[in-house]
């Protein structure tokens, strides 16, 4: 019979193996899965903050861990939300572990008095046993990204192409930095964030917007720190006036993977290049700090035409799709 129960995550043995079994459930239907490393796991499980908690919990076909859960919720905001990640390994399949898991999930949340339930998850298609079993469920896909990588280190020859077409850049001042942000933009960094929260598309997933203070964003950059190193670079007029940045992560942990996040271009400032220089002077100090890793990944909305043209300038090719589903219950 297979129960769910939380998991302890300073129980070393316990959590090795229910880490071990996230990774290889999360893994097996995807080219390019991106699976959150076994320190950073650890560190968030073990250093809970009060922004978001965070419950690992295991399916037991006796005392053995057939599939893992995390199972999460935000404690400031979007207080009607959960957030579900359910694993499984492939020879595990098919016999009611992701089910049971689930009846954990719904039983929990029923107890936080909480109705929205949201998942997301890399997949080659709709075909996907995460999306077969999600739709079952009664998930609705309610928005889809397209999940690119370009290998590293980057193509010299494409970079030198892209400077050139993309020529000087003319009435803006880009400022680079990574890891913590220098104090003096940090006022405007939280501003430029909440913009990027407000701008990307997230299609129909209920997200009440949590506008970015300097307080939410050193305690997050501070936590962050610890297992990524955060390379940004920020636009801004001549006069000093915010116009955009972008954002790079590198695991630190010997990893194979850089992440390129958000990248952002204010409305008044669009339409001059700003993106490219931005991702070009972000490459840069790619270049400068990369260490293990041979792809950056990135994730951009279908329905963002602009940002789909800059990737295929810079080389991206799709790899599969990310799907963010969302169920509500009643
Ligand atoms: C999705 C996943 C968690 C399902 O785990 P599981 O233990 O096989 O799930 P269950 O055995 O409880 O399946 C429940 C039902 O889902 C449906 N289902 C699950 N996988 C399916 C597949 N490959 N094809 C068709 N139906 C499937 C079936 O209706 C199944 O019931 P049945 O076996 O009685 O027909 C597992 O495939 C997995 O880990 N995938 C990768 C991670 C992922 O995409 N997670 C997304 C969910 S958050």
């Amino acid at each position: 019979m297979i129960t769910a129960r939380e998991i302890d995550p300073y129980n070393e043995p316990l959590f090795d193996e229910w880490y071990a079994v996230l990774r290889e459930g999360a893994s097996a239907d995807s080219e390019a899965a991106i699976v959150t490393s076994h320190e950073a796991m650890a560190f968030s499980l073990r250093d809970p903050t009060t922004v978001k908690t965070r419950v690992p919990v295991g399916a037991f076909d006796g005392e053995r861990i057939v599939g893992s859960m995390l199972f999460e919720y935000r404690l400031q905001d979007n207080l009607d939300t959960v957030e579900v990640e359910i694993d499984v390994p492939p020879a595990e399949r098919r016999r009611g572990v992701g089910t049971a898991l689930w009846a954990w999930a719904t039983a929990r949340a029923e107890e936080l008095g909480r109705t929205i339930f949201q998942t997301e998850f890399g997949a080659a298609d709709e075909s996907a046993p995460g999306m077969v079993f999600a739709t079952g469920l009664g998930f609705k896909v309610e928005h889809v990204e397209d999940h690119f990588v370009v290998p590293l280190p980057y193509d010299e020859a494409r970079l030198e192409a892209l400077r050139k077409t993309a020529g000087e850049l003319d009435g803006y001042r880009l400022t680079s930095w990574a890891g913590i942000c220098p104090p003096e933009y940090l006022q405007m960094y939280a501003d430029l964030r909440t913009a990027m929260d407000r701008d990307v598309p997230t299609g129909g997933m209920t997200h009440e917007l949590v506008p970015w203070t300097v307080e939410r964003l050193q305690i997050n950059q501070d936590r962050m720190f610890k297992n990524y190193l955060a390379l940004v670079t920020m636009a801004q007029t001549m006069d000093g006036a915010p116009a955009g940045y972008t954002l790079m992560f590198l695991p630190r942990e010997s990893a194979e993977f850089a992440q390129q996040d958000d990248t952002l271009v204010l409305r008044d400032h669009r339409g001059h290049n700003l993106g490219t220089h931005l991702k070009l002077a972000n490459l840069d100090q790619l270049a400068k700090h990369r260490s293990t890793q041979v792809w950056l990944h990135t994730w951009t909305s279908l329905t963002n035409a602009p940002m789909q043209k800059v990737n295929e300038r810079f080389g991206f090719r799709p790899v599969e799709r990310y799907y963010e589903l969302e169920l509500t219950a009643g």
